[in-house]
């Protein structure tokens, strides 16, 4: 049993601290929002994510788990202080390092015993060192010994909880390799293969394998267009190619392209840090100029659909930016209702998590109670988030509601249910629609 304090309540901090310590660690989750702590300390989860409420609770329950805002409450008696919070993107794409500075910062005034920092966060390559040179520039000649490991994260919303207990790898960078064991020996229980190597090399794989997942995923959206001109399904081509063990079946669903917190900005940040170094990411570019106009094509399908858009109600299903999230940061739906409403459309949509914070961002977006409604009176209705709820929906039900017929599967998942028989005019994203 090690005693860990986790800096940072969020997706990333909240998930690593509970599930530390539902392995057997003493864990405390450091955030300076009190309300957030207070709401914590409630038993009321700051993000939707399945499954965490509970192991939170069972863990608190047992005297494994708490949450703090003080620093010297946090750190106290901590082998471990693992660095997990944002890094959000500049204007440029540069990682803003604001919170991270942060926390290094508290963590150097309020150091008084030897401890290993972890930064979980994903950062600029090159960080780990800085941070060890914040640390010692703070305290000087007193600085009592400490190492910095870097640990990415390799969490999916969602599945965040899976994800941790049952990682593909544990990747651990460090110039002090004692350190590094010791950081190891924490996801023991976990029976992971764990991978050690220097700072910088463990902080670009974390940048290196969400611009791969993310260029997969434009690489099968182009493919999708170009099935659509050649009358392809790109359905089966991703089935074809998964096959080959050399690329394999994961990340090559077609539909409305990437979103979320990590893909676009780690992928900016990744171009960024080339572009400063004199490189030319031109692949890092073509990736997000792929994914920018998998939106806009939708909204283009659309428009050709209803000939204007002017006037015209289009029902979104799903918001955030993927399932099983109620994050809707850079959501390809948000971006897609924001185009429509520029085009003249009105525009009534339903989440089964996002709605609030949906309507909070696009007041002039209209909430519904449930996908039939979204579907009254509409000319055409979106899919833009595969929810499992939409999976197998009604047609009958929506074809009587819909003032039009128009459905625009951004995600393929109504292919095959004949909805060409039904009266629909069914577009799905490089499927050959009139065969569906
Ligand atoms: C991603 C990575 O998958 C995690 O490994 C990583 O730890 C995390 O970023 C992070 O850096 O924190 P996440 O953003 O939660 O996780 O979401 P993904 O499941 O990777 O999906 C990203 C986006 O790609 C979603 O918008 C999803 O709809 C889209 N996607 C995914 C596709 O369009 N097609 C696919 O085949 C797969």
């Amino acid at each position: 049993m090690a005693k860990i304090c986790v800096i940072g309540t969020g997706y990333v901090g909240l998930v690593t601290g509970t599930c530390f310590s539902d392995i057997g660690h003493q864990v405390t989750c450091l955030d300076i929002d009190k309300h957030r702590i207070d709401q914590l300390k409630n038993g009321v989860m700051p993000i939707y994510e399945p499954g965490l409420e509970q192991i939170v609770e069972q863990n608190v329950n047992a005297g494994r788990l708490k949450f703090t805002t003080s620093y010297p409450e946090g750190l106290q008696d901590a082998e471990f202080a693992f660095i997990a919070v944002g890094t959000p993107s500049s204007d440029d794409g540069e990682a803003d390092m604001q919170y991270i500075t942060m926390v290094v910062e508290s963590i150097a005034q309020h150091l008084s015993h030897p401890i290993i920092i972890v930064n979980k966060s994903t950062v600029p390559v090159g960080t780990g060192d800085w941070v060890a040179e914040l640390i010692v520039e703070k305290n000087g000649q007193n600085t009592p010994s400490f190492s910095v490991v870097s640990n990415p994260e390799f969490l999916r919303e969602g599945s965040a909880i899976n994800d941790f207990m049952q990682p593909d790898r544990v990747v651990l960078g460090s110039t002090d390799l004692e350190a590094a064991q010791q950081v190891a020996e924490l996801y023991q229980a976990l029976r992971a293969p764990i991978m050690i190597t220097d700072l910088r090399t463990a902080e670009m794989i974390k940048y290196a394998s969400n611009a791969f997942l993310a260029a997969r995923i434009s690489f099968i959206n182009e493919i999708a267009n170009i099935c659509e001109s050649l009358g392809a399904d790109v359905r089966e081509v991703a089935r074809g190619m998964g096959m080959d063990k050399r690329i394999g079946p994961s990340f090559l669903d077609a539909g409305l392209g990437w979103g979320g917190s990590c893909f676009p900005k780690d992928v900016k940040a990744l171009a960024y840090m080339a572009a400063t170094r004199g490189a030319h990411p031109q692949l890092l570019q073509a990736v997000m100029d792929i994914n920018q106009n998998q939106r806009k094509r939708a909204v283009t399908k659309l428009q050709k659909a209803l000939g204007s858009l002017e006037g015209k109600t289009v029902g979104v299903l799903g918001l955030s930016f993927k399932p099983n999230t109620d994050d809707i940061r850079d959501a390809p739906a948000l971006d897609i209702i924001r185009m429509l409403l520029e085009s003249g459309a009105i525009v009534q949509a339903f989440d089964p998590q996002a709605m609030q914070a949906s309507k909070e961002a696009i007041p002039a977006l209209v909430l519904r109670e449930s996908p039939y409604e979204v579907a009254k009176d509409a000319n055409a209705l979106l899919l833009a988030t595969e929810w499992n709820e939409f999976k197998s929906l009604d047609f009958d039900i929506i074809k009587e509601n819909m003032r039009g017929n128009v459905i625009l599967d951004g995600r393929n998942i109504w292919y095959g249910q004949n909805l060409h028989e039904k009266g629909f005019t069914y577009i799905g994203m490089g499927v050959p629609s009139a065969q569906e």
